[in-house]
């Protein structure tokens, strides 16, 4: 059965519209995740929906257990995840309001737990990530862009930062000159510890902001949250316009 995972970043810890049918309380050998994950139907797709920094949004990007997230949402019989990412915008077309569908990451992270393997590595747990997100699950999100008549951008090279203070200007001139195209605090470890599942996954990322340096103003999070408030009413749009999933291939 198709069960689609929904991964709420900032301005979508809740998600208005779920039809509710379940909270559940999940604890996993990781630890707990972010706040209780949530069945619901949506637009008779069954979903289950989970805020990453929490119900009121207080756990910081570096302090995520992503770890429990992934694990609780693999526990409750998600098929797929989609997880909604606010980035700020780099490259000249990554405008402030665009959404976009990544299909590269470089990670700049440090000192998160990066693996389920961590305590029991064996050499056959180097997994491959060459592409970290599943093409299949990107090409129905972008399809379900079309046909809600939004022009989402098709592949970009995510730059993922510790966080949780914003990046310096020539910080973002070294993630341009690397080729990253988006900013964000969140992608990873999310992407590869979904790979270990098994679980396909892909990024719905809505650009909230001009990257540090871009735009040669001050980054105000009232700006961003006003952005983000519109992006995000897209992003229902897209997801509520995600079909033919269960065609996908895992
Ligand atoms: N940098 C990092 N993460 C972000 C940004 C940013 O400018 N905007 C939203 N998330």
């Amino acid at each position: 059965m198709t069960v689609l995972g929904i991964i709420g970043g900032s301005g979508l810890a809740h998600y208005p519209g779920l039809e509710m049918t379940d909270v559940h309380n999940i604890e996993t050998p990781f630890g707990m995740p972010s706040a209780p994950l949530r069945s619901a139907m949506l637009h008779n797709q069954p979903v289950v929906f989970l805020p990453r920094h929490g119900d009121k949004h207080t756990i910081a990007p570096h302090r995520v257990n992503y770890r429990a997230n992934i694990h609780a949402l693999k526990q409750l019989g998600v098929s797929h995840i989609i997880a909604v990412a606010a980035v700020g915008g780099i490259g000249e077309q990554f405008a402030p309001g665009r959404l976009v569908v990544p299909d590269q990451i470089i990670d700049y992270t440090h000192d998160r737990e990066q693996s389920f393997f961590s305590d029991a590595f064996s050499a056959d747990r180097h997994i491959d990530f060459t592409w970290p997100y599943h093409a299949e699950l990107r090409q129905a999100l972008l399809a379900a862009g079309k046909a809600a008549e939004l022009s989402l951008i098709d592949g970009a090279t995510y730059g993922a930062v510790q966080g949780p203070r914003l990046e310096t200007a020539a910080e973002i001139r070294r993630l341009a000159r690397d080729g990253c195209e988006l900013v964000g605090m969140t992608g990873m470890p999310e992407a590869y510890l979904a790979r270990e599942a098994d679980l396909p996954y892909a990024t719905l990322a809505v650009v909230a902001n001009w990257a540090a340096g871009i735009a040669h103003s001050e980054l105000s999070m009232a700006d961003i949250q006003h952005t983000l408030e519109a992006g995000i009413e897209n992003v229902r749009k897209v997801i509520a316009g995600l079909t033919d999933l269960p065609q996908l291939r895992r």
